[in-house]
């Protein structure tokens, strides 16, 4: 018999069975609990709440591991490519070089969108954010698609995935082209999956362009690092909107809308701008720490804190490392990077983070480098969509093949009026 634990309420005992993992938490499986006790949990924010089973990515916040498919981060980062991290996570295992090159294909064949969506590039105001546009851009797709769009049905599902990764990338560099008033390049599909994407945001019509190995290197890498984490805020935005059986199109459009708050992937974009304020301020790093400790001001260190890491990110550490190599290489010197270094290390050494356990994390040191990349500000947290298409997507899939076919609905603890009367408007104070 499996284990359980007890549960006492008002001296009556419940049984929870355990649930196990293969590594890290294990949990309560309370599915049964409030229709045999009539109790539901609260557990705002869901920092104790597993909401499905899944073995695509693994994380010890307090080790700081991070791990797709049971392979490292770390080792991903330099042995693999976007293009097959993406084929890991979303089929569960490394390529043999057949399989890759049969992704990479169908990768190839899908970069353009259809013609009739530039139009509504137009639309849109010069001002508009990048992340606005995507996310519409990405939900209009499915307009385009009506034959392929059932998530139950495993060959559409299979066919629309190098889509949806192929024609995004597309799209967000459009959408940078659009911004600045340049004509959209089309993809070159004799490049690699970063180095098109590089193509279509920096080439011109009217010169050459070559793409530079090193950027598209650190931009492969970049990839890697965001392409999955589990059950964030993103990403469960997607299954849950999933869980609807709404198409792969439109639960990505949400995952987008989720990733774009500042708490979540806006936060590389509103680093930049938080160490160049510092910058006008003189440098004044001491400044920006007191402001963040201050209970009276709603400032936050964007970019220092995390729901899981109670220690380094990983990623952070394979960033911070990338910015110093590549800025060298590239031989540029970057004042916000030392800015970011001296804000680091007065964070780390100041109680207030380390009884708090809040470290750099991702967003951290990934703008410094999309600034070295030419890439701008507003396009940050589009670079991190782009990054995370290959994590929204397996867990989409995940939950659609593995799930119960439940859709997602939590319950709620109401706290307001319990039964009132309507007040006709002539009679209301
Ligand atoms: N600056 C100052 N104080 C902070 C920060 C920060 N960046 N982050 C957390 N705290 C404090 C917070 O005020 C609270 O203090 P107290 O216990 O005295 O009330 C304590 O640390 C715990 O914070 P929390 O808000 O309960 O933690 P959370 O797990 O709910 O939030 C977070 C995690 C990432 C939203 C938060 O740390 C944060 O807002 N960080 C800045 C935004 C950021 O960098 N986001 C990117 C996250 S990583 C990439 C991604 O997920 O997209």
């Amino acid at each position: 018999m499996s284990e359980t634990a007890e549960l006492k309420i008002k001296g009556k005992a419940y049984q929870l069975p355990l649930v196990e993992g293969s590594i890290g938490d294990s949990g309560l499986d309370i599915r049964k609990l409030r229709a045999e006790s009539g109790h539901i949990t609260l557990d705002s924010g869901f920092g104790n709440t597993g909401a499905c089973r899944s073995a695509i990515t693994y994380i010890d916040g307090d080790k700081g591991i991070l791990r797709y498919r049971g392979i490292p981060i770390e080792e991903l980062a330099v042995k693999s490519t976007f293009v097959e991290t993406s084929y890991l996570l979303i089929h569960g295992h490394l390529p043999t070089k057949q399989e890759l090159e049969e992704f990479s294909d169908k990768l190839r064949y899908h970069s353009l969108i259809h013609e009739d969506m530039l139009h509504f590039y137009d639309g849109y105001p010069s001002t508009a954010h990048p992340m606005a546009i995507l996310s519409s851009m990405v939900c209009s797709l499915s307009a385009y698609y009506p034959d392929s769009l059932d998530p139950k049905d495993p060959e559409q599902v299979e066919h629309l995935i190098p889509r949806v990764l192929s024609k995004i990338r597309t799209i967000a560099a459009y959408s940078y082209k659009k911004s600045i008033g340049q004509p959209v390049i089309y993809p070159k599909n004799a490049l690699r999956y970063c180095e098109n994407f590089l193509y279509m945001m920096f080439a011109v019509p009217s010169e050459p362009y070559e793409v530079d190995p090193e950027v598209a290197a650190a931009l492969n890498m970049l990839l890697i690092l965001h392409a999955d984490h589990e059950q964030n805020c993103s990403t469960s935005t997607v299954r849950l909107v999933g869980s609807s059986d709404a198409n792969l199109f439109a639960s990505i459009a949400a995952g987008i809308c989720a990733l774009w708050g500042p708490k979540h992937g806006g936060a590389n974009q509103a680093v930049v701008e938080m160490l160049e304020v510092i910058r006008k301020n003189g440098g004044d790093v001491k400044a920006a720490i007191a402001a963040a400790k201050d209970r009276d001001n709603p400032f936050r260190l964007m970019g220092f804190g995390h729901r899981v890491y109670k220690n380094f990110d990983p990623r952070a550490a394979v960033i911070k490392d990338l910015c110093d190599k590549l800025l060298s290489r590239l031989n540029l010197h970057d004042p916000l990077l030392d800015i970011a270094k001296r804000l680091e290390e007065e964070a780390l050494n100041d109680p207030y983070f380390v009884d708090r356990k809040l470290f750099p994390n991702v967003d951290f040191y990934s703008g410094v480098l999309y600034r070295a990349l030419n890439i701008p500000v507003n396009m940050y947290t589009v670079m991190f969509s782009l990054g995370r298409l290959p994590g929204w997507i397996a867990h989409w899939k995940e939950m659609h093949q593995e799930g119960d076919g439940r859709i997602g609905r939590p319950r709620q603890i109401y706290t307001g009026e319990t039964k009132a009367s309507y007040v006709p408007l002539s009679e209301r104070v």
